[in-house]
């Protein structure tokens, strides 16, 4: 049986100054892989940030598992987010983030299990070499691993991903659709990835949502890329996509 894991009613976020998203309406089935593609400014972080209750800036309805975001146990979702929001500057090291995500608080007395499931899984992500470091001491890449960690360790049934190899040193998204493939080979999870690489997105996701300010497409990849949407979502950068090419690369 279909689970409906988010399900999203007319959103419209207005910053005030100017409106990033409207008319956002989905039904997100539980297992699904989404890749949220869009030109920069289209919204894509609002919307994320948005369907976990980190932006109050939104007339509409957000459900996660059937619940309002206000009444969900926050344990079920990960979310890592831009790099450029990531935050160097607190004074912890690579392996207390991981460990926050288990225990929810910055405790430092953490029990050994919760200890050892932190370093196996900063293990798998090949990172034990900087567990023992300091959040400022690491680089944009290997911030985001860790941030990556502190996500999956709490076995969240829900996934969010704003550009995670944008930027990075060594997270590409091969290596981290391998990462999220090992996850779901044991667990049901529903994952939402920002991302500007198209081939990828087509590879590796399940359904695809266009976004520019408002939704251009939400559905199975198979129909997403057609120069219609593209043109849609991407304007005047359209012409120069050749579409095929997405499809029969790799
Ligand atoms: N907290 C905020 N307050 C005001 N405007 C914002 C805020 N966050 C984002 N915006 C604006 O909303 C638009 C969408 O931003 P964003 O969701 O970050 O786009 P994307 O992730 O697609 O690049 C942009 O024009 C951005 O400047
Ligand atoms: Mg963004």
């Amino acid at each position: 049986m279909e689970v409906n894991a988010i399900s999203v009613k007319d959103l419209c976020v207005d910053y005030g100054n100017q409106i990033a998203l409207s008319n956002i309406n989905l039904e997100i089935t539980e297992g699904i892989y989404l890749s949220i593609l869009g030109p920069n400014g289209s919204g894509k972080s609002t919307f994320l940030k948005t369907l976990i209750g980190l932006n109050r800036e939104y007339t509409g309805k957000i459900e996660i598992y059937g619940k309002p975001i206000s009444k969900i146990d926050p344990s079920i979702i990960g979310y890592v987010p831009q790099i450029k929001t990531l935050d160097k500057s607190f004074p912890a090291k690579a392996i207390e983030l991981v460990l926050s995500g288990i225990n929810h608080t910055w405790s430092i007395k953490s029990n050994k299990e919760a200890k050892s499931k932190a370093y196996s899984m900063m293990e798998s992500l090949n990172s034990l070499e900087f567990a023992d470091k300091r959040l400022s001491e690491l680089s944009g890449g290997q911030l985001q691993k860790v941030y990556l960690a502190r996500s999956l360790v709490r076995n969240p049934k829900i996934l969010l991903l704003d550009e995670p190899a944008t930027g990075v040193d060594f997270v590409c998204e091969t290596n981290l659709n391998k990462i999220i493939g090992d996850y779901t080979k044991n667990n049901t999870i529903t994952v939402l990835m920002v991302t500007h690489d198209w081939t990828s997105a087509f590879h590796h996701s399940s359904h695809i949502l266009f976004l520019n300010r408002h939704q251009i497409f939400y559905g199975d990849k198979t129909n997403a890329f057609t120069d219609e949407n593209l043109k849609l979502t991407f304007s005047h950068f359209a012409d120069k996509h050749n579409v095929s090419f997405i499809m029969q690369k790799q």
